[in-house]
């Protein structure tokens, strides 16, 4: 397996281009099961989530082909010979359950393996399954997959979320595009992936309305036809790496980035003391000389704080003057960053789904483990700022949500390379 090393190396600067959302495009790409006419997705980004969900519409019988190094991929469900996403591609990614919706709302039927959890929590499917319930169709657990059919085809009906999910949203909406009459789902998630999906759809015949709002209706038509469609800014990224400059120093553009796709981050980005100005490319960051003034962070559904950008906001207040404290409200257990953090000097202390992070000088580099996707960048976030070298192992994780990470900070200055381990 691969290590990357960080050596803390002072002021960034220069610019990073960000990417097209993989969590956008973990859903648009099941779109494709919707329609048997070809729907290309643009602005895609070069992830392994992306080639895990390629694999798996492909063993469903979908054309699917990636062109220009991977930004564009062109699609084509017109014969789906395979009903069933088994376990062993599943198991690799939770947004495999992003195929039960759209084939079922196609097709009928659809057999789809239960994702199991995963390092940050249980995250079951409950929401999901509920909703296409509530749009007529009848669900059977057996030996650990879900066995899905709607005889007559899915009827529209009213989804009450009990609380914001956006996979179940994204699931209910793609299989209220073909249900038969209206569907409307109440407290829907509101995240720009969600208005995204909804814009994709639209372009291929879907008659939505109130994406982005808390009640989205659609009234189902009977087919869907092909389209093209940019891949919305990945904001998780953009949000990253927004905090390189804010923990090395120094100032760095972020190429595509868009303010409204993270304003709560920048606000208590802001308040730490990090300038933000936007630019004719995207989003300029910048924090020369002062330190960073302790915040508190509480992470909620958009618009509110990202979960994905907490563990990456905690490396950067372990250096901040004086004491933050973080809720993580949405997933059980996404603090396992907080002990590697630890072992770089950091002062956290976690109680349940609080963290109190008591700021120090400075951290000092460390051999420390990714454990999930976001927490792995944390702590090369860290190392940005840290005093000497921290070697971060169990590099795989990254590659599931950043591209290039090693070759983007590189080029603004950092001390960073990719190690085969020893
Ligand atoms: C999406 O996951 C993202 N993944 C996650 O990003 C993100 O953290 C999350 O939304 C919240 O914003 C993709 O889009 C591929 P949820 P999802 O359904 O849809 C519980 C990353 O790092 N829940 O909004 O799975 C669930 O356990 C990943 O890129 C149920 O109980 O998240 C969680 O506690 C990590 N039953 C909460 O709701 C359900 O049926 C929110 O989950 C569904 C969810």
């Amino acid at each position: 397996m691969d290590q990357i090393i960080v050596t803390g190396n002072g002021a960034l600067s220069g610019q990073i281009p960000i990417a097209g959302a993989k969590n956008a495009c973990l859903t648009l790409m099941p779109a494709t099961l919707l329609s048997e006419e070809p729907l290309t997705l643009t602005n895609a980004p070069r992830l392994s989530d992306i080639q895990t969900m390629t694999a798996l519409l492909q063993s469903l019988g979908a054309e699917v082909t990636s062109l220009q190094d991977g930004q564009v991929i062109a699609m084509s469900s017109h014969a789906i010979d395979n009903h069933t996403a088994h376990y062993d591609i599943v198991r690799k990614m939770r947004a495999s359950i992003l195929v039960l919706g759209p084939m079922l709302a196609r097709e009928g039927h659809a057999v789809v393996s239960l994702p199991g959890g995963c390092a940050i929590g249980a995250r079951p499917v409950d929401l999901h399954l509920k909703a296409l319930e509530a749009m007529g169709a009848e669900l059977e657990l057996k030996d650990g997959y879900v066995h899905a059919c709607a005889p007559g085809g899915l009827k529209g009906g009213v989804v009450a979320f009990p609380f914001v999910s956006v996979g179940a949203t994204e699931n209910a909406l793609m299989a209220a595009t073909l249900a038969k009459g209206t569907t409307v789902l109440k407290n829907a998630a509101k995240e720009p992936e969600i208005v995204d999906l909804a814009q994709c759809l639209r372009k291929m015949g879907a008659q939505i309305d109130g994406e982005g709002t808390e009640t989205i209706t659609i009234q189902g038509v009977d087919r869907l036809h092909g389209a093209t469609h940019p891949v919305v800014t990945d904001r998780i990224e953009l949000g990253t790496y927004m905090l390189a400059p804010a923990i090395a120093g120094g100032e760095v553009e972020l190429v595509g980035g868009r303010r409204d796709l993270v304003e709560a981050f920048c606000q208590k980005l802001e308040a730490t003391g990090v300038h933000i100005n936007e630019t004719d490319a995207g989003l300029k960051v910048s924090r020369n000389g002062n330190g960073i003034q302790a915040v508190d962070v509480t992470t909620e559904p958009f618009p509110g704080f990202p979960t994905d950008l907490q563990a990456q906001m905690m490396a950067l207040l372990c250096t901040a003057d004086g004491v933050s404290v973080l809720e993580e409200q949405i997933f059980e257990n996404r603090f396992m960053h907080a002990p590697e953090l630890m072992r770089m000097g950091a002062q956290i202390d976690v109680h349940g789904g609080t963290a109190t992070v008591t700021g120090v000088p400075r951290l000092k580099g460390a051999p420390v483990m990714a454990t999930d996707l976001r927490a792995s960048v944390s702590l090369i976030l860290a190392g940005l700022a840290a005093e000497g070298e921290t070697v971060v192992s169990r590099v795989y994780h990254l590659d599931r949500g950043y591209e290039h990470v090693v070759g983007k900070l590189k080029g603004v200055g950092a001390l960073i390379e990719r190690v085969r381990e020893t």
